[in-house]
């Protein structure tokens, strides 16, 4: 049988990298391409192979760089095309990959094609955008909301119509029914593309294209006050439209005109249309972000059904992926504690699939509290009395003990953790006992061994506090064993009887121990065991 082979994107590890908060080269308080740079001996140390970088494009920053108004170049905080450039050459001499973020739903209102668009109703340029009259009674033309507060719509005085933004209002979204708007974006693609990037992050992809008779969104009969006024309705028309799949399979078929690069789309939709963005031939999306374990209770049997939902779900050849933390959500040490942070590295680095993990989560760094004159993100600051700022899991990279913990020598745009002094890289990498020497065993182990990389996947029942899944390729099994729950637990299948040794554990003295039929779990503990042959 002819071996099969895997492409690079299939067996590694992607690290998110939110440039802003990583590391200062000039002492402005805010990170760049140099800091990253400074800072990729790191990562490779850490076993990292891709590296994603939230958006470095000029822009004004309303939404923190997901507001761009020049697709190809780089923000002079960021630093310059020559930076990029050696921070490309960088990551590639040390094999290395480097995943851009694409921002195609929306530009920045700044950006030169907005300013045409809404210069006048006839501008070549109008129609790159969303035009909307007044409805008859001189309101909105429908009742779409924004994601970050309030009306999906604003009039502009000027032009006497609407223009619909799926973001802020400092966010307009592109029409990408327009061809014109199509062949624009797939230039700035083929600018990234044949500089050697090797594959983007398309934000929002699944808001591309909305409903062509605009109509109203239905009410959320599950919405509660104490979610964002956005989920007041579910996003029927204004996003998940069946024509956005021929848009997706456009980028698709460009990145195919190169070689191995990588298509990763963000969609936060039920897992049966999220696998639709894998396309009808597989010709979409190679990785649809998979957040399940993102807005899941950490529960073992919720966990449990929905992973097997998801492998349930992936058609044929689709390969899946799997994420516990980014920019846009609360840290996961702050989600499920610092207990069961372990576990939840453990899960996802030996589910079967892409992990995709976030700067700082391999340290157990945690939400940091910002006081509400501190805050910074819009989403924040629009809807003050819901919680939802984003800005405590976007605080600097901890390094080291020194002032600022080593991210910059002038004054961070976000503050530190109170606790960076204890918990940087620095202190964990000589402590074999830390998260971040966990992390790396963690990598290591996933790497070397082909069951845990590219391996078939297999639940095993058993305890209902327990999450257990066996990894095989050829001879080779692991079987990995995860207590979700704070107390002491048993591992004992009433129907196998599974033999072999913990070679990784949460608790590093459990390593060696043998599992014959029958093993017992202290509280928050997780097991990789290799299975007898
Ligand atoms: C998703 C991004 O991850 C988020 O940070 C951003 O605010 C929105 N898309 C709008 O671009």
């Amino acid at each position: 049988m002819m071996e099969q082979q895997y492409l690079w994107w299939q067996k590694e590890v992607i690290y998110q990298i939110y440039p802003r908060s990583f590391q200062d080269s000039t002492g402005d308080g805010v990170g760049d391409l140099k800091g990253i740079i400074s800072r990729l001996d790191y990562l490779q140390w850490l076993g990292i192979k891709a590296v994603w970088l939230s958006p470095i494009y000029p822009s004004p920053m309303a939404d923190f760089g997901y507001d761009v108004s020049d697709y190809c170049g780089i923000h002079p905080l960021f630093g310059t095309m020559e930076d990029f450039d050696e921070l490309l050459q960088e990551i590639h001499k040390r094999g290395m990959k480097l995943i851009l973020d694409l921002v195609p739903n929306h530009s920045s209102n700044e950006h030169p094609w907005f300013l045409e668009s809404k210069s006048s109703r006839d501008n070549p340029k109008r129609d790159w955008y969303i035009w909307k009259d007044a409805a008859e009674d001189g309101g909105e033309p429908n009742n779409w909301l924004s994601v970050f507060g309030g009306s999906g719509w604003e009039w502009d005085e000027h032009t006497q119509q609407y223009y619909y933004h799926a973001f802020l209002k400092e966010q307009p979204d592109l029409n990408w029914r327009n061809p014109e708007v199509q062949e624009a974006m797939m230039g700035v693609m083929r600018f990234w593309l044949e500089k050697g990037v090797d594959g983007f992050r398309v934000d929002v992809i699944y808001h591309i294209i909305k409903d062509d008779k605009f109509r109203d969104n239905p009410p959320n009969p599950d919405y509660k006050p104490s979610m964002s006024t956005y989920e007041q309705q579910l996003a029927s028309y204004s996003t998940d439209q069946p024509e956005v799949h021929d848009i997706v399979k456009m980028m698709r078929n460009l990145l195919n005109q190169y070689d191995e690069r990588l298509l990763i789309g963000e969609i936060y939709l039920p897992i049966h249309r999220l696998v639709t963005y894998y396309g009808n031939e597989l010709d979409g999306a190679h990785l649809p972000f998979n957040f399940v374990l993102i807005n899941i209770d950490w529960n073992a049997t919720k966990i449990a059904s929905v992973i097997n939902e998801y492998e349930g779900a992936l058609p044929e050849g689709g390969w899946p992926n799997w994420v516990i933390g980014n920019h846009d959500q609360p840290r996961i040490t702050s989600r499920v504690g610092n207990e069961q942070a372990k576990i939840a590295a453990m899960l996802l680095l030996t589910l079967r699939g892409t992990p995709t993990m976030y700067y700082g989560d391999e340290l157990g760094m945690r939400d940091v509290p910002i006081p509400q004159d501190e805050v910074q993100d819009p989403q924040g600051l629009n809807m003050p009395d819901l919680d939802l700022s984003r800005d405590p899991a976007r605080t600097p990279m901890q390094w080291n003990d020194s002032e600022n913990a080593g991210f910059t020598e002038g004054k961070p745009w976000l503050r530190l953790a109170k606790n960076y002094k204890r918990v940087n890289v620095a202190k964990q990498k000589d402590d074999e006992y830390s998260m971040l020497s966990y992390y790396k065993r963690l990598i290591e182990l996933r790497q070397q061994e082909p069951a845990l990389h590219v391996g078939a996947f297999e639940p095993v029942f058993t305890n209902s506090s327990i999450i257990s899944y066996i990894r095989k390729h050829e001879q080779t099994q692991f079987l990995v064993i995860l207590n979700l729950s704070h107390k002491p637990c048993k591992f004992a299948p009433e129907h196998h009887h599974y033999k072999g040794t913990v070679v990784l554990a949460t608790d590093p003295e459990q390593e060696g121990s043998t599992l014959d039929k029958t093993i017992a779990l202290a509280g928050d503990e997780g097991l990789i065991v290799q299975l007898d042959a």
